[in-house]
């Protein structure tokens, strides 16, 4: 595990514009934050205040029009598109409100699918899947699809797809915005857990109980960090 403290992520003074036929939409307007190893932090906002668009620029789904974005110190701007794929898949896990998980694959093989791209042998894809399967409290659905499952289930098979490569961050987007309350308490506690195990995580919401999870809460308005 990476030593704490550690910068990770590092936005200066990020815009993103976007454009709606001739109307541009600016949904970040100067936007500067630090993401270190081990942090939880939540980012909330109402909706359309900039929340997806900036973990998109984090996790390198997406690039700034303006400002600078560092992984470890390096200039994201200066990656080949090579590199970047690489970036994406080995630095970061993602987890989704709507999960997103291949509705043709077994949980196990959802969970396997990332080390695909990393090039893991089958045997070391099938081991690792299923050791993070139990982990997360799912060992007896390994061979369960996505429809015979239900919601929280679902999700934690993608917090394990999200896991499987070790990443450095977790980035999770309304993690429980699918949910009941209580499956939603559940999914908490899974990130709760992995963030007292050494995990980075990096979750947006809107809902004020669930960022209170989180040790840092970045808010955002208009596309800007309120200071309160
Ligand atoms: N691909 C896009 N094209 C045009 N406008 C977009 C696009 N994505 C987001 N926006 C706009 O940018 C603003 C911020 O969106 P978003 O980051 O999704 O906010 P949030 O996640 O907080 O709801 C909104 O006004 C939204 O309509
Ligand atoms: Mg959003």
């Amino acid at each position: 595990m990476m030593a704490r403290n550690r910068v990770i992520c590092r936005a200066v003074d990020v815009t993103k514009r976007y454009w709606r036929g001739k109307v541009a939409v600016d949904a970040l307007r100067g936007v500067s934050l630090e993401i270190k190893s081990n942090d939880y932090v939540s980012i909330m906002g109402v909706s359309g205040s900039g929340k997806s668009t900036l973990i998109h620029i984090l996790s390198c789904l997406d690039t700034p029009t303006s400002g600078e974005y560092y992984l470890e110190d390096k200039l994201v701007s200066n990656y080949t598109d090579e590199e970047l794929a690489r970036v994406r898949n080995t630095f970061f896990g993602f987890v989704f409100q709507s999960f997103s998980l291949l509705p043709r694959l077994t949980a196990l093989d959802n969970v396997a699918l990332p080390l695909i791209y990393a090039g893991t042998k089958k045997q070391d894809r099938i081991l690792r899947a299923q050791e993070i399967l139990e982990k997360i409290g799912l060992g007896d659905r390994m061979s369960h699809r996505p429809n015979e499952m239900s919601g929280g289930e679902c999700q934690r098979v993608a917090i394990g797809r999200a896991l499987v490569n070790n990443p450095r961050v977790i980035f999770a987007d309304e993690p429980t915005g699918n949910l009941d309350s209580k499956t939603g308490a559940e999914i908490m506690e899974i990130l709760d857990r992995l963030v007292d195990e050494g995990n980075t995580v990096v979750m947006v919401t809107h809902d004020s109980s669930l960022a209170a999870h989180a040790k840092k809460t970045v808010k955002l308005k208009d596309g800007m960090i309120e200071n309160d």
